[in-house]
């Protein structure tokens, strides 16, 4: 019988899913992340030839050594910056991730960063709390508008793209972006116009999203020159991976009013925030949340899931990262 280990306990479906295929599947027990010894010492206890890991794993060669017989590792996230594809290609290991399910949901919740931010949503409601409120007035907690602003787009692929749509049709802002490589359809669908660098993008924009996956090239993307190129009532959100922006130059724009604010799901050393960010007024923060919903958390389990059963039966799965 083929086995299957879990870094963490996952919607159920998931674990059905393969339970059904016939494989014996064990959940790690722990409440929370296995360190990266505690894994290797879990994946050695038994002969594994299927893992489903989690954006929270580190996976490297002495993971991957650890469990010599799984060829397969599937990543229950879009994002697979924790795992080494170097060292997943020289051992020929396959490894996938679970994109499109999740798109329109991390978008959503990218949306409501921005409004949360521009219309203050999280600072009126800590100031309701805090019993602050004596009755309407006419300059409290005055926010900003978004129609007909310019949101800046630092990467358009599935994200990226359906923040725009969303942006574009639902709120009538304007659309700017930057890729690696120019996205016609998007142009034409919405009007956006591409700019041939992030920094003309920054300068720009009212609101500035971004989209990248982490990688070298995207580490520090937005760091404290970048930040001083934006305008000074621009926003950023973030809610694609923390190490894409300098936290602690980001604390430090915030706190001298470099730019407006931030709205952000993602942070540079996670869990933790860099010292002084969760004590601005002009930031809101979530807790990496942002594909977080029953419906889309359920279907990501299920395709990380499929992806083992298709591998163990000689397909290749879909998601296959190339
Ligand atoms: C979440 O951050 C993901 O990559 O799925
Ligand atoms: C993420 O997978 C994206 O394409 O935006």
């Amino acid at each position: 019988m083929k086995k299957v280990y879990v870094t963490r306990k996952i919607p159920e479906s998931g674990i059905t899913l393969l339970q059904r295929a016939g494989y014996s599947v064990v959940v790690s027990e722990k409440d929370g992340v296995l360190t990266k010894d505690e894994l290797i010492a879990k994946l050695q206890k038994d002969s594994y030839d299927a893992i489903l890991c989690l954006l929270t794993d580190t996976v490297d060669g002495d993971v991957f050594d650890a469990a010599p017989n799984a060829k397969i590792f599937a990543n229950y996230a879009v994002g697979y910056d924790n795992i080494d594809m170097k060292e997943a290609r020289a051992r020929g290991i396959t490894v996938t991730n679970t994109p499109d399910v999740l798109t329109d949901t991390v978008a959503e919740h990218t949306i409501a960063l921005m409004l949360s931010i521009t219309s203050r949503i999280a600072e009126g409601d800590r100031f309701m709390r805090a019993r602050k409120y004596d009755g309407w007035a006419p300059l409290m907690l005055l926010g900003t508008d978004l129609k007909g602003k310019t949101l800046g787009i630092l990467g358009t692929g599935r994200i990226g793209a359906r923040v725009g749509h969303i942006a574009s049709r639902g709120l009538g802002m304007t659309l700017c972006y930057y890729d690696i490589k120019k996205n016609e359809a998007f142009e034409k669908e919405y009007g956006a116009e591409f700019k041939s660098t992030v920094d003309e993008v920054l300068r720009v924009a009212d609101v500035v999203t971004v989209h990248v996956p982490l990688l070298e090239s995207t580490r520090h993307l937005i760091n404290k020159e970048r930040l001083s190129m934006m305008k000074k009532t621009a926003y950023l959100i973030n809610s694609s991976r923390g190490p894409v922006i300098d936290e602690k130059a980001l604390v430090e724009a915030l706190r001298n009013n470099v730019i407006k604010g931030a709205a952000l799901d993602v942070f540079e050393n996670e869990p933790a925030l860099a010292p002084g960010l969760s004590e601005l007024e002009n930031v809101v923060v979530t807790p990496h949340i942002a594909s977080a919903t029953e419906e889309t958390r359920g279907k990501m389990a299920d395709i990380a899931a499929e992806s083992i059963v298709d591998f163990l039966s000689g397909k290749k799965p879909e998601h296959t990262i190339g």
